[in-house]
């Protein structure tokens, strides 16, 4: 692949160069922090090097090409993914150095929303959302209901908790995972593509009750998304993975105002530039 003259990896040469930092600095806590990491499939090669931390109390957006690893990444995050070398430090633990069962304990602490991720469809809403609870604690079922209506009413779904997951509409579907997401009180939330298959009234929508409820009770949430609106509408700093690296991350600010070709073309989708169909 060539574009003005240079060679793909002469390109991607000059992204690498171009990325300042990974969003450390001293005076951020980073609860997640990725150090390294290489995963390949086989002889394929997802994750070269990748470096990131997720800062505290922040909204990070993960934006890049389809196949670029990052549904990988997110699995790496929350140990379903193992790395061929490389760290993933989740409050201060290096979670593959840590056992099996210290590994469980973490996850508890995180909520996920998974692309592929989907409601029980043998479970109504209410149970669906209680299903982390019942799981995960020993907490009585009159706390448990307390807990589920008051998330199921945050996402707006205080009226359909009896309703079965085939009997409810795309965007209540995503609404009711991000109750599920949120109600064990997570630290970290991640969100994969909690937009895709929304039209963009429901997208706006769900993006407006990420913020809301990240407003209400913080945390670091890191959300991967291919909606350029709803990364610039959601996101305190961006990251943009190609290639298995990180090549750049900033401020939502700044990598709208990126000058790296690679960025800009990502960013206005268009088919003219370094970024192809391989
Ligand atoms: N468990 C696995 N075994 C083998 N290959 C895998 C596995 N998981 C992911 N891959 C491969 O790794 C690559 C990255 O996958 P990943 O799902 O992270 O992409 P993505 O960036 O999330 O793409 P999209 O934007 O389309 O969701 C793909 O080529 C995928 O086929
Ligand atoms: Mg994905």
């Amino acid at each position: 692949m060539q574009s003005d003259g240079q060679t793909d990896d002469q390109l991607f040469a000059g992204v690498q160069s171009a990325v300042a930092g990974n969003g450390s600095t001293d005076d951020v806590q980073h609860t997640v922090r990725i150090r390294n990491v290489r995963k390949a499939f086989g002889s394929f090669r997802v994750l070269d090097g990748l470096n990131i931390d997720f800062a505290d109390d922040a909204i990070t957006t993960i934006l890049g090409p389809s196949g670029t690893g990052k549904s990988v990444l997110l699995k790496h995050v929350v140990g379903l993914l193992e790395p061929d070398s490389g760290q993933v430090l989740v409050f201060d633990q290096d979670i593959w150095s840590a056992s099996e069962r210290e590994r469980q304990e973490l996850r508890k602490r995180f909520g996920v929303l998974f692309q592929d991720g989907a409601l029980f469809g043998s479970m109504n809403v209410y149970d669906n959302v209680a299903f982390p609870l019942r799981k995960h604690t020993d907490m009585r079922e009159t706390k448990i209901r307390e807990l589920v209506m008051g998330r199921l009413e945050e996402v707006g779904l205080s009226a359909a908790a009896t309703k079965m997951p085939g009997e409810i509409s795309g965007g209540m579907k995503k609404r009711a995972g991000f109750a599920r997401a949120l109600v064990v009180n997570p630290k970290v939330v991640l969100f994969d593509e909690p937009d895709s298959g929304l039209d963009p009234v429901r997208t706006s929508l769900l993006n407006d009750l990420i913020l809301k409820i990240h407003q209400e009770h913080r945390g670091t949430y890191v959300l991967v998304t291919h909606d350029i609106q709803t990364a610039r509408k959601v996101s305190d700093h961006i990251g943009v993975i190609w290639k298995g690296k990180l090549v750049q991350y900033g401020s939502t600010e700044e990598v709208f105002n990126s000058p790296d070709p690679f960025v800009r073309q990502f960013l206005a989708g268009k088919s003219a530039g370094p970024l192809g169909m391989d």
